[in-house]
């Protein structure tokens, strides 16, 4: 080796070799800086941690329900928030929250001791990304006084959850000037630990990034502006795939819609969706999974497939008040009578046509047989197998299971409690306050005037588009004290 390397090369070749030696050197230097900015961006942006859940012993919930509500639905790549962003902006941007406590304006449904509300995942991708799950809309948050603390029934209604008045907070950040990497960094630096690399990242991928996704999904969804305000626990369930997953021309049409319950699932026959949309519930999992930001694949699948079996068997809580047994026996009878054919029986899991059902038309309006065609095609580009939707076909009458945490009633939440469902249409309630956490025991939903509904609440108006509370006549006739009989059997169910 010493005499190879001390022997003289030529002339001729000396600085050949000397110069391939250095090209040699630099070559593997490029390299090596590109391998470890590979490894780099890997673990900065990429590098997956698995998602883990127990049993909490505080709650008694078992690891199921804890992965339904945290669990990631897979949409983290290309849906996912960088939890330090979102963890700072109500910090930053409190002057843009409508209300006080932060993300709490929101109605999000929060346990105790949680780093997000129930419905929030964060799954570390490179960096903690969070995302939304199926709990978000779909876990009920009720209250038996005003002065206790919230309870949380998975799988029911999320109808305090201002979805709308959330994307709007998000997308006002992005507007403000404050939404820049200078403003935002120190503030996140207090909180989590950021190294050099971190916060070259953070300043010229993440913050920009974040804050261009949000301007675009806000143009994706403008056409929301031109409707009457969502308020809490619905959202425009067709438009929102209509408009943003088909990209179809806005037809001005309005598909507000409740977040429904999801319990016992597996027992359901027939339709799915308010207006019999799906004829399978994988496909309505499917396409819920597309709307939380995952894309098809084997993970895709599998999480589906869990998601399934977790809603087949899922119950309500029971009524949390008493009932009177006896007149729950009447009411029994008198529901066979004027209601079973429907909601338990041979016509459960059938659209009702609307000439029949007289609710209000405009979620049906909102979804035609070319609107299940551009959806069909667009699922089955993203390799989504499951069956299409159909076009509305009416309304379908589902069993009424857990129906005292159901409120305010009917598709659109239009009816606050079942007092009044059972009250001719014309003597309804034209205004009341929903979104408020506090249950009504005696009529059977949730309080929805006083000034405790006001504060809390959303002024709901039934004269507006997509919210008429007419319809659904069935029961108003009957003698108050069967109405009364009728309602101690349904807080049963
Ligand atoms: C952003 C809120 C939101 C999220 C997140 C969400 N859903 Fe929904 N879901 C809705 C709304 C609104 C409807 C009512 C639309 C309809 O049925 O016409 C609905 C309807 C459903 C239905 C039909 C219920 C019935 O009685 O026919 C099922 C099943 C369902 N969702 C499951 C899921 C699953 C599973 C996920 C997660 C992968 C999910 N949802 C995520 C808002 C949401
Ligand atoms: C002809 C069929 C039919 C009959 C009879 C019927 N219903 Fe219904 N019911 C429906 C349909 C369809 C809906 C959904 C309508 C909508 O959301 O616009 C519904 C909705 C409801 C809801 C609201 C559920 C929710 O999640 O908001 C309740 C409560 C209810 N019905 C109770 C009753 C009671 C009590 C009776 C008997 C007095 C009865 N229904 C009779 C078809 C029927």
């Amino acid at each position: 080796m010493r005499s190879l390397s001390t022997s003289r090369p030529s002339e001729a070749t000396r600085p050949i070799s000397r110069w391939r030696r250095g090209g040699v050197i630099v070559l593997l230097l490029v390299l090596l800086l590109a391998v470890a900015l590979g490894v780099l961006i890997w673990c900065k942006f990429f590098r997956t941690e698995g998602q883990s859940f127990q049993a909490d012993a505080e709650t008694g919930a078992s690891a199921d329900v804890q992965r339904f509500k945290y669990g990631s639905q897979g949409g983290d790549l290309i849906a996912g928030i960088p939890y330090p962003v979102l963890f700072i902006l109500p910090r930053v941007f409190s002057d843009l929250i409508p209300g006080h406590g932060g993300y709490g304006a929101f109605g999000l449904p929060w346990e105790e001791g949680q780093r997000l509300p129930i419905g929030f995942s964060i799954r570390r991708m490179g960096y903690e990304r969070v995302t939304v799950n199926c709990a978000l809309c779909h876990t009920a948050q009720y209250r038996l006084t005003p002065d206790e603390n919230p309870r949380f029934a998975v799988g029911g209604p999320g109808h305090t959850v201002r979805l709308q008045a959330l994307l709007r907070f998000l997308f006002a950040c992005a507007h403000d000037e404050r939404f820049s990497a200078d403003r935002l960094l120190p503030e996140m630096a207090l909180h989590f630990p950021m190294d050099a690399a971190d916060l070259a990242l953070y300043k010229l991928v993440i913050i920009p990034g974040t804050r261009a996704a949000l301007l675009e999904a806000e143009k994706q969804l403008d056409w929301m502006n031109d409707r009457p305000d969502w308020g809490p626990g619905r959202d425009d369930a067709f438009n929102l795939p209509k408009l943003v997953l088909t990209q179809a021309e806005d037809d001005g049409t309005v598909g507000t819609t409740d977040f429904p319950a999801l319990w016992k699932l597996g027992a359901r026959k027939g339709l799915f969706h308010a207006g019999g949309e799906a004829t399978a519930l994988s496909s309505v999992i499917a396409t819920s999974a597309l709307g939380t930001g995952a894309l098809p694949g084997p993970g895709f699948d599998r999480r589906n497939a869990w998601t399934g079996a977790f809603l087949a068997d899922l119950a309500p809580p029971r009524f949390p008040g008493s009932i009177d047994v006896a007149r729950a026996a009447e009411g029994a009878a008198l529901f066979s009578r004027h209601c079973a054919a429907c909601h338990a029986g041979a016509r459960t899991g059938t659209a009702i046509p609307l000439a029949e059902i007289g609710t209000d038309p405009e979620h049906v309006r909102a979804w035609r047989e070319d609107d299940a065609r551009r959806m069909k095609q667009a699922s089955a580009a993203l390799g989504v197998k499951e069956p299409p939707l159909q076009a509305s076909m009416g309304y379908v009458a589902k069993p009424l299971v857990g129906v005292w945490l159901l409120g305010p009633y009917l598709h659109n939440g239009s009816v606050p409690t079942l007092v009044d469902l059972l009250t001719p249409p014309a003597e309804r309630p034209k205004l009341f306050w929903r979104g408020y956490d506090v249950l009504d025991l005696q009529a059977v939903g949730f309080v929805s005037h006083g000034p405790d509904a006001e504060k809390a609440g959303f002024r709901f108006d039934t004269a507006l588009r997509g919210n008429g509370n007419g319809g659904h006549a069935f029961g108003t006739d009957l003698a108050p004290e069967q109405k009364q009989a009728l309602i101690e059997y349904l807080k049963g169910l």
